[in-house]
């Protein structure tokens, strides 16, 4: 047989696998995650660096990096050795138990905080995001003896039921029963948008004086004048919006949200389970906002997607073990010693790099040349970035419409991986998000290089451009 032959068996007998693969998918896994958003369902068999390769060997660009867990690359070898290492040594521990690991990830989180923000605290751990709201949700609880919390519209914090709860999609609740203690949703300074149709160069934060309004009669329904006690026990907010489209607010936004929650004892609750972790170039988004957080949460990257664990960090008065006390809160996996160890080697490679450098940077560099393309097609109509969290928001003609086919058809025509870049056929790998499902949210490896980003940004142009074509 011919090496030709073998080669068109061998890919034969590959699709064929694939079919089949596919059937007991389609059989036997549940369809309530988000696999079925897509039309066209890849296989993924391998990852290195910013790539994915399917079965067939093909190479996927990725410019997600699983929702901005993987920020230190795919088979990081530092962390994986920090994996294998916790592996051979002590790979599980009931969370009942002590050891050096959790200790010193929690150190190392704490004193970072407070060298930052000045603020005491402590660190809680659990294993996913929404799990980590959950406990902060109850440390609120328990603090402000109150249920309910403002939230953004535009806002995602997951979808446990608490979770849920204060993440802006009826959507996720619709199935799921009443949410008697769901946030009452404020519009986010998502000023391309504006939900007040303002200009941000005029408006002075006009969006803020809404929200402040809300304060100045009891017959707004949220605050008792007679005692300044206000119905509301926090706000929740994620830094930079993250599946709300990456949407950076302006400038002084936070710390004059900041303003108004402290006159009435509310609590400011940092979401940075998808901006943590030098995303936008600091180690927490917020951290670009000059205000202090109450309680910051955190997940994702801290484990670069290894055996993950989340936590939150929250200040002294609020889990101290006096008012947070033994028992408050507990799951099995939380703190478990692989997370901790790939935790505690995650904050070691942070201290060692340069991200709040190399970010920005790299985010600039990156940005300039979605500003270029931006000039040339009509069809994008807004693109930004802090760090290396940047949008695409993809529009009709008039560069506003949003335009959910063609963004669709992008992210599909990328996953198809038949991209012709350098006479290589490569894939590209997209997030679409945003308030209209138009935005594309990129988060690259932290360690994308120069000439990554110009091929992803030309990869990026061939997609729209057959985009452009097929939904013409
Ligand atoms: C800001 C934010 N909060 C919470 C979550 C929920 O985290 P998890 O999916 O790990 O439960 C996410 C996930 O995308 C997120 O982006």
């Amino acid at each position: 047989m011919s090496q030709k032959q073998k080669t068109v068996k061998k890919a034969t007998k590959s699709a064929g696998r694939e079919e089949e693969l596919l059937k007991l998918e389609a059989k036997y896994c549940s369809w309530g995650d988000t696999v079925h958003y897509a039309d066209k369902l890849n296989i993924f068999d391998r990852a290195e660096g910013i790539y994915l390769y399917d079965r067939e060997g093909a190479e996927y660009l990725d410019l997600q990096m699983w929702y901005s867990a993987v920020n230190f690359g795919y088979k990081n070898r530092r962390l994986n050795e920090a994996l294998k290492r916790q592996i051979d040594k002590m790979p599980q521990l009931a969370c009942q138990y002590l050891h050096e690991e959790k200790i010193l990830l929690a150190t190392k989180i704490g004193q970072r905080v407070e060298m930052t923000f000045e603020a005491q605290g402590r660190v809680h751990f659990n294993v996913g995001g929404a799990q980590a709201v959950e406990d902060s949700l109850k440390v609120v609880r328990n603090h402000t003896h109150k249920n309910l919390v403002f939230a953004f519209m535009g806002g995602y914090h997951g979808r446990t039921l608490g979770a849920s709860a204060i993440t802006s999609s009826y959507r996720y609740r619709e199935k799921f029963g009443h949410f008697s203690d769901r946030a009452l949703f404020v519009p986010y300074p998502y000023c391309f948008r504006c939900m007040y149709e303002k200009k941000r160069e005029f408006c002075d934060l006009y969006c803020l004086r809404q929200f402040e309004k809300l304060f100045e009669t009891e017959y707004h329904a949220i605050l008792n004048k007679k005692n300044n006690e206000c119905e509301f026990g926090a706000f929740y907010v994620e830094s930079v919006q993250g599946t709300g489209g990456y949407v950076i607010p302006p400038a002084e936004y936070f710390s004059r949200l900041k303003e108004i929650l402290d006159r009435y004892k509310i609590l400011l609750i940092d979401d940075e389970i998808q901006m943590g972790f030098y995303r936008t170039g600091k180690l927490w988004g917020i951290e670009h906002f000059n205000v202090v957080p109450d309680v910051i949460v955190f997940g994702k990257a801290l484990t670069n997607g290894l055996n993950p664990i989340s936590g939150i960090w929250a200040k002294e008065k609020l889990i101290s073990p006096q008012v947070f006390p033994p028992g408050s809160t507990h799951s099995t996996f939380s703190a478990n010693p692989l997370g901790t160890a790939i935790g505690l080697e995650t904050m070691k490679l942070i201290e060692d790099s340069d991200f709040a450098v190399s970010v920005p940077r790299k985010g600039e560099y990156f940005l300039a040349q979605l500003r270029k393309l931006r000039k040339k097609y009509p069809q994008i109509g807004d693109v930004d970035g802090l760090g290396l969290a940047l949008r695409i928001e993809i529009c009709q003609k008039d560069g506003f419409t949003p335009n959910k086919e063609l963004t669709d058809a992008i992210a599909n025509i990328g996953l198809g991986a038949n991209l012709n870049v350098g006479g290589k056929k490569r894939g590209l790998i997209l997030d679409v998000g945003g308030y209209y499902k138009n935005v594309f949210t990129l988060a690259p490896s932290l360690s994308i290089e120069e000439e990554e980003i110009d091929l992803a940004v030309e990869l990026f142009e061939e997609a729209l451009k057959k985009g452009i074509a097929q939904t013409a």
